[in-house]
C-alpha cells in the first residue's frame, strides 16, 4: 500500500502563490470548520466567534491526527485526539491532559493565507503574489448573486477553464438549452488584450454572438445574446452575457479549485437579473449545464491541456482557446498543462 508521504506531487510556483477558491462563505459560519484539499494539501478552513476565517494545515501539531475531525469550541479549534485547543493565532491554550501547564506563546500550527471575496473563501499556501481576482459584478444593486457548486470533475484545471470558454460544443453538448442543432456555427469574434480591476493582464473576447433557445432560466423563448469572456488568472474565466435589448450584462465566473493536478472542483457565482425564481431554480439550471460537460471533460486526452501549438488540430471558434493557451504559457504555468 502507497504510504500518504510517499506519493508523488509536483509543485507549481505560479499556483502555490496564487489564491484558489476553497469554499463559499456561509458554509462556514462562526464556530464552523470544513477540510478541503488543494494543491494536494490537506487543509482545514474555520471560523472564529469574531467571525475571522482562517486556513490551516489540517494536522495537529501534537501527533499528527486530522483537525478537521474536531470542532470549534469557545473560539478555539479543537484535536479531536487529545483536545488540544489552538486559538485564531495558532497558539495552544489547552493541553486537557495537563492543564495547568505553561504554553507557548508562539503558534505552533502550519497556516495558510485566507481571505474572503466575492462570497468565497480563497487560500494562498505560500505568498500571495497578487491580489484574488476581481469580480465586480458582484456588488452590482441591479444583479442578484446566486451561488452554484462546487461541481467535482476529474479532470485538469485548464480543460475545464477552456471547456467554459468554448462556444462551438453549445449545440452538441448542451443543445435545447444554451445551443441549437440547426445553429451551430461560431461568427468571427475578436481577442484583445484587457487589464483586470487588479492591473493583471489577461485577454478578453468580445462580439460573441448566438441565438440560444434558453439563454437562461427566465428565457420563455430564443434569444439574441452577446457573450463576453475574461481571463486574467490561470485558472478563472468570467463570462458575460448580455441578452440584446436587456438593460444589464448577466455574469457568471468559474473559479477552479485546483485539487490534485487531475481533480478540480468548479465554483460558481452566477450574478443575474433580479427575478421572481428561487435561487434553488438557478442552481438547478447551472447543475443540469454542468453535469453535461463533465462526462465530455473526463473523457478528453490527453488529460493535461497541451500548450505545445499544432499538438492539436483546431477551428476558427477556438481562437479565445489558443489566446488562453498562450496566456497560459506566458504566465509559467506547469499544472495540468503539457510544457
Ligand atoms: Fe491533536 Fe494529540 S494529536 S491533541
Ligand atoms: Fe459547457
Amino acid at each position: 500500500m502507497t504510504l500518504a508521504e510517499d506519493l508523488p506531487r509536483r509543485h507549481d510556483e505560479l499556483l502555490w502563490n496564487d489564491w484558489h477558491p476553497v469554499a463559499f462563505s456561509h458554509q462556514i459560519p462562526p464556530g464552523g470548520h470544513r477540510a478541503a484539499r488543494l494543491l494536494e494539501e490537506e487543509i482545514v478552513v474555520w471560523r472564529d466567534d469574531d467571525g475571522s476565517i482562517h486556513a490551516w494545515d489540517d494536522r495537529c501539531p501534537h501527533r499528527g491526527a486530522r483537525l478537521s475531525l474536531g470542532g470549534v469550541v469557545g473560539g478555539n479549534l479543537t484535536c479531536p485526539y487529545h483536545g488540544w485547543r489552538f486559538d485564531g493565532a495558532g497558539r495552544c491554550t489547552l493541553k486537557p491532559a495537563q492543564p495547568s501547564a505553561p504554553l507557548p506563546a508562539e503558534s505552533i500550527v502550519r497556516s495558510f493565507a485566507a481571505e474572503e471575496h466575492h462570497g468565497l473563501v480563497w487560500v494562498c499556501l505560500g505568498s500571495p503574489s497578487r491580489p484574488v481576482i476581481p469580480y465586480e459584478e458582484f456588488d452590482d444593486p441591479r444583479l442578484r448573486n446566486i451561488m452554484a457548486g462546487p461541481y467535482a470533475v476529474n479532470a485538469c484545471a485548464p480543460r475545464v477553464v477552456e471547456n467554459f470558454i468554448d462556444m462551438a460544443h453549445f449545440s452538441f453538448v448542451h443543445e435545447g438549452i444554451l445551443g441549437h442543432a440547426d445553429l451551430t456555427e461560431i461568427p468571427e469574434y475578436r481577442v484583445e488584450p484587457f487589464v483586470d480591476g487588479s492591473g493583471q493582464a489577461g485577454v478578453r473576447a468580445v462580439g460573441m454572438r448566438v441565438l440560444q433557445p434558453q439563454a437562461n432560466l427566465q428565457a420563455t423563448g430564443p434569444a439574441d445574446v452577446e457573450y463576453g469572456y475574461r481571463i486574467s488568472r490561470p485558472l478563472a474565466a468570467i463570462l458575460t452575457k448580455q441578452i440584446v435589448g436587456a438593460d444589464v450584462a448577466e455574469a457568471i465566473t468559474l473559479f477552479i479549485q485546483p485539487v490534485s493536478e487531475a481533480e478540480s472542483q468548479v465554483w460558481m457565482v452566477f450574478s443575474g437579473v433580479r427575478s421572481p425564481e428561487p435561487d434553488e431554480a438557478v442552481r438547478d439550471f447551472q447543475d443540469t449545464v454542468f453535469a453535461q460537460d463533465k462526462p465530455i471533460l473526463e473523457s478528453q486526452r490527453p488529460q493535461r491541456l497541451p500548450l505545445q501549438t499544432r499538438s492539436e488540430q483546431a477551428q476558427r471558434a477556438d481562437l479565445l482557446s489558443a489566446h488562453y493557451r498562450r496566456y497560459l504559457k506566458e504566465q509559467g504555468l506547469t499544472y495540468g498543462v503539457t510544457p
